[in-house]
């Protein structure tokens, strides 16, 4: 059986259906014979374990505990979706105070026990926030830790394709950026719908203007449109897109669609969102994209919506003021 690598990938909360749907994920992918799950849960835990050995995968050595620290070691791959999940009724952002100090732990975690590992993929929400919180504490560089963000990406290109009748494939780059949260910017000058630019199409007879604001607030909106259908939050999607981000930070395909990622430039400050970006082996790279000018301000308004939340953690004493960062981490 060839895998992708032979280095050891923990799946943190894996008692939980995101994380067991990575484990299942990463198993059926083939990226490492090598995984452990991790979960506080340990009934939980062993069950998702139980199950996984009953597949009768081919050549996996499938370990788990609820001992961080032998979870950790020899870690170089880690993927958490270890937080509280987001019920009816709650946005993500709700989820702040729980799940930033659950972050904080985690990064503490990996800095204590796993300080050479290569990549990590953070998925609780809400995911910039946690994403930032477990890169300052675990001392990692900024391109190795990314937050999954494609999935409001990829319920972009699911709308469009809806909309227009076509298969998804035909819907090329379609992006969104900034937070996955209450507030991201979905763009249009990125996407191809069947080989022209959907802002040439969003005004016309094809998707007027206000199907287009509908069809942004449906994608806005992804994450409760699945609690209410399903009664809990998305489980699949989230699980699959981590599973191919780990992929590519192991060698594997590059992972296009936007990933969350630490941005610290001349326009946005000491903050974690969706970026244009690649992940490979080398982590995460972030490249430019330029936008139309409304665009540009909705990206905006969602990096002070997430420069809020991050100052909420601030005063919560989660973590520090930003000028201390560097003290904890001397990568940021
Ligand atoms: C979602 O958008 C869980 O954040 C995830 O469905």
């Amino acid at each position: 059986m060839d895998f992708l690598s032979n280095e050891k990938l923990v799946i943190v909360g894996a008692a939980g259906m995101i994380g067991s749907n990575m484990a299942q994920t990463a198993a059926m992918m083939h990226l490492t014979p090598n995984i452990c799950l991790y979960d506080t849960y340990a009934p939980g835990l062993e069950g998702v374990a139980e199950e996984m050995l009953h597949c009768g995968f081919e050549g996996l050595n499938l370990t788990y505990t609820s001992d961080i620290k032998e979870a950790f070691k020899d870690a170089a791959y880690v993927v958490s979706s270890g937080g509280a999940a987001r019920k009816a009724g709650m946005t993500r952002e709700d989820l702040l105070r729980g799940n930033a100090e659950i972050a904080e732990q985690l990064g503490k975690d990996i800095k204590a026990y796993c300080p050479n590992v290569k990549h990590v993929v953070v998925v609780f929400n809400p995911a910039d926030i946690t994403g930032l919180v477990t890169l300052i504490y675990s001392g990692l560089k900024p391109s190795q830790v990314s937050t999954l963000a494609a999935l409001d990406s990829t319920r972009l290109r699911s709308e469009l394709a809806k909309y227009f009748h076509i298969p998804a494939d035909k819907i090329v780059n379609s992006r969104t950026y900034g937070g996955h949260g209450e507030q991201m910017a979905v763009y249009a000058s990125t996407t191809i719908v069947d080989g022209q630019p959907l802002s040439e199409i969003i005004g016309t007879k094809a998707l007027p203007e206000q199907e287009w604001e509908q069809m942004k607030q449906r994608v806005i909106q992804g994450g409760k449109n699945i609690i209410d259908l399903r009664g809990r939050s998305s489980f699949q999607s989230p699980a699959y897109l981590s599973i191919e981000m780990v992929a590519a930070a192991m060698g594997g395909k590059k992972f296009n669609w936007p990933v969350g990622t630490y941005v610290n430039n001349d326009d946005y400050k000491h903050i974690m969102m969706a970026m244009e970006t690649t992940v490979d082996k080398n982590g995460v790279t972030v490249h430019k994209v330029d936008g139309t000018p409304e665009e540009k301000k909705e990206l905006d308004q969602s990096y002070h919506h997430l420069c809020k939340l991050r100052d909420e953690v601030i005063s919560l004493g989660i973590i520090p003021p930003i000028d201390e960062w560097k003290s904890i981490n001397p990568n940021l």
